[in-house]
C-alpha cells in the first residue's frame, strides 16, 4: 500500500496549481499576521478586525430603516458595520449556527454598540441554510460572510495543514451554495445581498455564484460594481493580501433579486 500524502503535501499540489507563480508571495503574506485595525466609528470602544473585512459590509449598503440579516454573524466585526449603518433606525437580525459563537457574538455587541445602535439587533441561533423554508421575501440587504477554507488559518496551524484535503473545498462549497440558495429566498424582491468568504479558492467564491445564477436563473442577478475593492473576479473582487498590505483574503459578490419573479 502506498503512503498517505500529507495534508501539507496536497495543499501545496492544490493551491500552486491554481496560482503558478503567485503562489510563492501570496503564501508568504498568508503566513504574515493580518493586518488588523480597530473599527471605532460611533462604537463603545475599538473592535479589532482585518480591515478588508470591514468591505463586505460596506458594499451591502444597508440604510436607516431597512430590515437587515447577517446570516452567519459571529464573532461579529460585520454585524458592528451594519449595526452603525442602519443609525438606530430599522432591524438587524444576526444569526449563527454555533451557540458558543452566539454567545460570543451577545457579548460584542453587548460590549460594542451604544444603547441607540443595540436596540436595533436580534440574535438568534440557527441553521442558516434551513432559515429560507420558513422565511420569505422578508429582507432588504443580507449578508453571507460564509464558512470557508480559509487558508490563512490552515496555513498557520500544523494540526490543520496536516489533515487537509480537497475534499474540503467540495463540502463547504456544498453547504456555501445551500446558505445562498436560503439567502435568496429571504430576500425581498429587489434585495440586494453580498456573498463573502475569506477563502482564496474560487470554488468557494466564483464558483458557488455561478451556480446561484444558474440554478436560479431569471431570480437574481449580479450588481457590478465599477470600482470593487481588491482584483475582478468572474463574478466579483478578492482583495489578497500579496498585494494589499497584508489585507484579506476576502472575496465578496454583490447580488439583487429579480422584481419580476412573483
Ligand atoms: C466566516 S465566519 C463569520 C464571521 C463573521 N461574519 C464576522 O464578521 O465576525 C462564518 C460563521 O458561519 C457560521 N456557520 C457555519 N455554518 C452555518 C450555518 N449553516 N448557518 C449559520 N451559520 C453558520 C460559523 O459558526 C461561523 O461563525
Amino acid at each position: 500500500m502506498g503512503r498517505k500524502q500529507p495534508g501539507s503535501e496536497r495543499f501545496e499540489s492544490t493551491y500552486s496549481a491554481l496560482y503558478h507563480d503567485r503562489w510563492t508571495p501570496l503564501k508568504e503574506a498568508l503566513l504574515k499576521p493580518p493586518c488588523q485595525t480597530g473599527y471605532d466609528n460611533g462604537l463603545l470602544k475599538p473592535y479589532f478586525l482585518d480591515e478588508a473585512s470591514l468591505e463586505p459590509p460596506r458594499l451591502l449598503g444597508a440604510e436607516p430603516g431597512m430590515e437587515v440579516l447577517d446570516l452567519c454573524a459571529a464573532p461579529g466585526g460585520k454585524s458592528l458595520v451594519l449595526a452603525k449603518a442602519l443609525a438606530g433606525k430599522g432591524n438587524l437580525l444576526l444569526n449563527d449556527m454555533s451557540a458558543d459563537r452566539v454567545r460570543r457574538l451577545r457579548q460584542v455587541m453587548k460590549e460594542h454598540l451604544p444603547p441607540d445602535l443595540l436596540s436595533t439587533v436580534s440574535i438568534i441561533q440557527g441553521d442558516g441554510s434551513r432559515m429560507g423554508m420558513k422565511i420569505r421575501d422578508r429582507f432588504d440587504r443580507i449578508l453571507l460572510d460564509a464558512p470557508c477554507s480559509s487558508e490563512r488559518h490552515v496555513l498557520n496551524s500544523p494540526l490543520h495543514l496536516d489533515e487537509w484535503g480537497p475534499g474540503r473545498i467540495k463540502s463547504l462549497a456544498i453547504r456555501q451554495f445551500a446558505l445562498a440558495v436560503s439567502a435568496l429566498d429571504m430576500l425581498k424582491p429587489g434585495g440586494i445581498m453580498v456573498y463573502s468568504t475569506c477563502s482564496i479558492h474560487p470554488d468557494e467564491n466564483d464558483g458557488v455564484i455561478e451556480k446561484l445564477l444558474k440554478r436560479r436563473a431569471g431570480m437574481i442577478e449580479l450588481l457590478e460594481n465599477k470600482s470593487p475593492p481588491g482584483e475582478k473576479t468572474s463574478c466579483g473582487s478578492i482583495i489578497l493580501p500579496d498585494v494589499s498590505f497584508s489585507r484579506g483574503p476576502i472575496y465578496m459578490a454583490i447580488l439583487v433579486k429579480s422584481t419580476a419573479i412573483r
